[in-house]
């Protein structure tokens, strides 16, 4: 394991088999209709391409990349949109796939701008969750994993732009970020 880790909070396997749930809940809420699934880039993008990979139910895919935090480890609550969708919301059912929702102010604003352009329908699922950390009232529909106030990589999630190409997470020593 990485010396700046303290230890491996959710591993490879324990991913997968919740990639595999959340895959059969949008199967079963989506069956018959063809959604379009949203990346919220950067940090989405590994529960992202296995979770569509993981579904029956064929989407449509798009990006987007929207940042808050920049190298700090606090986000600055005025997320920017880095890049926009290339297709157009209106009419369509909406999956934002996310990886973790934290203070909320993300969402909340994609929430706003997605809907406010149209989406028929706008479903959010999440890989994590941080509740503890939450400054708007706002929540995914869907949530593999709950997680505390700890600073956490891997799977996507970076410090500082490294550890995203990791296949599990883990916890980062305090001492890194707080040096
Ligand atoms: C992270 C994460 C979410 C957002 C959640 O993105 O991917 O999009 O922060 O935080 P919030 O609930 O406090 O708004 P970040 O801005 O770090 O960019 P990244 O995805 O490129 O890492």
């Amino acid at each position: 394991m990485n010396e700046n880790f303290d230890r491996i909070f959710l591993t490879e396997d324990q991913i997968q088999a919740k990639v595999k749930e959340a895959a059969k809940w949008l199967d079963e809420r989506f069956a018959g209709k063809q959604p379009l699934a949203v990346s919220v880039l950067k940090g989405s993008v590994m529960f992202f391409c296995d979770l569509v990979r993981a579904m029956h139910t064929p989407v449509q895919l798009d990006f987007m990349t929207i940042s808050s935090y920049g190298s700090s480890t606090q986000s600055s609550g005025v997320p920017k949109i880095v890049m926009d969708l290339a297709a157009s919301v209106e009419g369509r059912d909406v999956i934002l796939i996310e990886d973790i929702v934290d203070s909320g102010h993300t969402l909340y604003k994609l929430r706003d701008l997605l809907v406010g352009r149209g989406a028929k329908s706008f479903t959010v699922v999440t890989l994590l969750d941080k509740p503890s950390r939450r400054k708007v009232d706002i929540k995914a529909d869907y949530s593999c994993f709950e997680v505390g106030d700890e600073f956490i990589v891997g799977y996507g999630l970076d410090y500082d732009q490294q550890y995203r190409d990791l296949p599990y997470i883990a916890i980062l020593k305090r001492e890194v970020y707080e040096k």
